[in-house]
């Protein structure tokens, strides 16, 4: 047999800056020179950190963030239990990341990290993340609403309409305005002009947008719409900053942040440019409860989803999907990630041995471990690692003892001080509500049928949709005559805008 130490410094030196996990594991013993690293160049061929519940995926992750930073790449991470927050403060001096420093004959020098706090549309600490109607798209909007093929086209539909209409969908009244119009006897003779678009749908719809309304989407959409580039930043020394979006208060609306993830990888796949491979990434993308994307997804979601992670590498962005088990990302998605970090995984169950099994079939055989056992013996904060080397050529199979991350391994203190005192809160930090779709319809339709007060100035900022103004909002489409006469008004030209904007720029030209 091939001596170990030798085989697996060898296989993952690397000339260039690189990241360090940890140190390989054999026969039970660390070898302190068998260095596992992956080049810092082939952070943007993507990745999977898998493992079963508090088995280290999130230290692996806050190791892995700390680094880039320190190389000075900016770092997005979903941090879904609060846990990453502790990014922001020194790790402690005594406790696990000392221990294990010591047992890799490593030092431990705790550090801090400059953090940036992002939250949801404002639900929880954090710099709220805003994103509009128009600008999230049909798909993904159809996505969330947990809509079926038939209806995900029909969202498409509806979005063309507006927009050939110079309706700006820019929050949920706006889109159930419009939904609301589509469902009256004025609107039903609209229809016939939206190709396909049955009555029905309308209805199933408007019904389902209540449940959305109600699960933060009210708090999500709007503006002033979060712009993709402040994820791009750099501290005044060089680091990289770390967007941390806090998730805990929005841990019951998982589909809501899932696909608010998947929208900020797609803004980032609009905005940036092509740059090819990279020494040093632009972006990376840690994406945490990544199984949530995949749950019920349309084939059609699926595929767009397949499109940007591979699309996204010639733009510098690394992804790193978080989740479970391997099989939670579907095959096309799972072979577009070239590092894998694979924590222990459980087999109490027959489906858990099904997970494992399948898990095992995507490894090469190892000639050091018995990938099965190793899969499900692995400590706490230890890995099966499986990186690109920086020939492109994946390395052999290590167990690896990870690094400590040198932050704090708990949550920070204060998350919403930190937020508030961010740059950033000036601009994004109060919700701002121009004229749009609702506004617009209720204007011109006022006379005809809404009572005034159930229709706020276009300043005022946005109320929570109860179900007074959802009557009302019904009452106002109901009296649609005028809507025609207004679509064609010039006003209604000039606010037209590219609403019909697709997953990722390839589908707004085919939409
Ligand atoms: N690299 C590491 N160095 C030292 N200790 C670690 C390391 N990784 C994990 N641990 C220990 O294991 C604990 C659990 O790790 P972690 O929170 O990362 O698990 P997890 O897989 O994210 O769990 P969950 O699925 O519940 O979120 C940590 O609090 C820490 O004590
Ligand atoms: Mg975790």
């Amino acid at each position: 047999m091939a001596d170990f130490t030798q085989t697996i410094a060898a296989a993952y030196s690397t000339e260039g800056p690189a990241l360090d996990l940890g140190r390989g594991v054999h026969e039970g013993a660390v070898s302190p020179q068998a260095v596992v690293t992956v080049p810092l160049g082939m952070m943007t061929r993507h990745g999977l950190v898998a493992g079963a519940t508090g088995t280290g995926k999130t230290k692996t992750l806050q190791g892995l963030a700390e680094q880039l930073s320190s190389a000075g790449v900016p770092v997005f991470v979903a941090d879904v239990k609060g846990d990453l927050s502790g990014l922001a403060a020194p790790g402690a001096t005594d406790g696990p990341a000392v221990k294990r420093a010591a047992e890799l004959g490593i030092p431990f020098t705790p550090a801090a990290f400059p953090v940036e706090f992002l939250s949801l549309g404002g639900i929880g600490p954090g710099v709220p993340v805003r994103a509009t109607v128009s600008d999230f798209g049909p798909q993904l909007l159809a996505k969330i609403l947990k809509a079926n093929e038939t209806q995900e086209q029909s969202l498409g539909l509806i979005f063309r309409y507006a927009d050939q209409k110079g309706l700006p969908l820019l929050d949920l009244s706006d889109l159930r305005a419009l939904l609301t119009f589509l469902d009256s006897e004025a609107g039903k003779a609209e229809l016939t002009g939206i190709g396909g678009l049955a009555s029905a749908t309308v209805g199933v719809l408007l019904r389902t947008l209540v449940g959305l309304e109600d699960g933060g989407g009210t708090e999500f959409f709007g503006e002033p719409q979060f712009q993709i580039a402040d994820l791009l930043r750099v501290a005044p020394d060089g680091r990289g900053v770390i967007s941390c979006l806090e998730l805990p208060a929005v841990q019951d609306k998982p589909v809501l942040f899932s696909t608010a993830l998947m929208w900020m990888l797609a803004e980032l796949f609009e905005e940036l440019p092509e740059v090819g491979d990279l020494e040093k990434p632009k972006l990376v993308f840690f994406f945490d409860e990544a199984h949530l994307l995949f749950d019920d997804a349309t084939d059609a979601f699926l595929d767009s989803v397949t499109q940007t992670v591979r699309l996204i590498r010639s733009k510098g962005v690394g992804v790193f999907f978080v989740t479970q088990v391997p099989k939670d990302v579907p095959a096309d998605v799972l072979g577009q990630l070239g590092n894998r970090v694979q924590h222990a995984l459980r087999a109490f169950t027959p489906d858990d041995a099904k997970a494992l099994k399948a898990a095992v079939s995507t490894y090469p055989t190892s000639e050091f471990y018995d990938i099965g056992a190793l899969l499900t013996q692995m400590g706490i904060g230890e890995a099966a690692v499986t990186i690109l080397s920086s020939r492109g050529v994946p390395t052999p199979v290590v167990h690896t003892r990870m690094l400590p991350p040198r932050s704090r391994m708990a949550p920070a203190g204060d998350v919403d001080a930190a937020a508030k005192a961010s740059p950033l809160w000036a601009r994004y930090g109060t919700r701002v509500d121009a004229q749009s779709a609702r506004e617009m319809l209720a204007a011109r339709l006022q006379p005809a049928a809404a009572p005034a007060a159930a229709m706020p100035a276009p300043a005022a900022p946005a109320p929570k949709p109860t179900a007074a103004n959802r009557q009302a909002g019904k009452a106002v489409a109901g009296g649609a005559a005028i809507l025609g006469q207004f679509l064609n008004s010039r006003q209604g030209k000039a606010v037209q805008r590219d609403v019909v904007r697709g997953f990722f720029g390839l589908l707004k030209k085919s939409l």
